[in-house]
């Protein structure tokens, strides 16, 4: 069963969530009340994956506790800047139906704009006035970090970045956790690439486990946070119970090395407003 991960301020998440990135806004409330059936209790997703209205309605209609789901979002984009910050939040709370959000992350640095810093005094008002559980940033590289650490009076409680064994980030994850962050990666399964290695697929069939549950698997035993995405029922099971499959310490050297550089989403220094609004 899925264990929580408990951030700086004592916040927890569980360890598994869904990533309702690109789901289409016509299946993403099918697909989010499924998963509430399935046990997930985890639901991870952004204004920029323009489906909040349907997140929100899956959460409306559920028989599951709204205080036993914990809800990310993120901040677009074209939205950074301090008041528009705070317009944005209220649009996807209303969307999303909640007077609280559990996490609202800064989508992506926009280096080249650099209006990350004034947007986080945003942040840290909306976490002061308990609009927000926990507040974090998404695809921050280091030198980011260090600075809106620096100029931060609320340190960030997660850096999600994209994450697996053939893109495995390792610079950023060190300094996220040497900075007391907790790492959240997202496209775990490197948009479903990185299934299909043959490292994974010994392994899986040496332990009795699918290709998927063996790279989650992995993550989990590095304590990260995993969002796989899947809109398919028995894969969305699958998924959430790969946090019951346990892998050697031979068997995580091996994924270790499947380090390939192989990006599939963006690169963070690049992403400008046309391709993530
Ligand atoms: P689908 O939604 O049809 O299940 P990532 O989270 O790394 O971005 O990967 C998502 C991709 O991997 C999607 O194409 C998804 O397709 C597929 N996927 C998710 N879970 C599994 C699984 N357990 N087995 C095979 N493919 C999966």
């Amino acid at each position: 069963s899925v264990s929580p991960i408990t951030f700086h301020n004592g916040v927890r998440i569980p360890q598994v969530g869904l990533g309702v990135w690109q789901v289409p806004a016509d299946e993403v409330q099918q697909t989010v009340e499924t998963a509430l059936e399935l046990g997930y209790r985890h639901i991870d997703g952004a204004a920029a994956y323009d489906n909040e209205e349907g997140v929100g309605a899956a959460l409306k209609a559920t028989g599951v506790d709204r205080d036993d789901i914990f809800v990310t979002t993120k901040l677009r984009n074209g939205e950074q800047g301090y008041e528009s910050a705070l317009k944005a939040f209220d649009d996807s709370r209303k969307r999303l139906g909640l007077d609280v959000i559990d996490l609202y992350l800064i989508h992506w640095p926009s280096p080249k704009r650099d209006l990350y810093v004034e947007t986080w005094k945003a942040f840290e008002k909306l976490y002061e006035e308990g609009a927000v559980r926990a507040v974090g940033v998404a695809n921050f590289l280091p030198e980011y970090l260090d600075r809106i650490i620096g100029e931060a009076s609320i340190k960030p409680m997660v850096n999600q970045f994209e994450l697996h064994p053939t893109f495995q980030q390792a610079d950023v994850e060190a300094a996220s956790k040497d900075a007391g962050l907790a790492v959240q990666a997202y496209s775990p399964l490197g948009r479903g690439d990185d299934l299909n290695a043959p490292e994974v697929k010994e392994i899986a069939d040496r332990i009795e486990a699918t290709p998927a549950q063996v790279i989650l698997a992995w993550h989990l035993a590095k304590g990260r946070i995993i969002i796989p995405k899947s809109t398919n029922p028995d894969r969305m099971a699958e998924n959430l119970s790969s946090a019951d499959v346990h892998l050697s310490a031979d068997d995580i050297t091996l994924i270790d090395s499947l380090e390939a550089g192989n990006m599939v989403v963006l690169d963070p220094r690049e992403v400008e407003l046309s391709q993530i609004r």
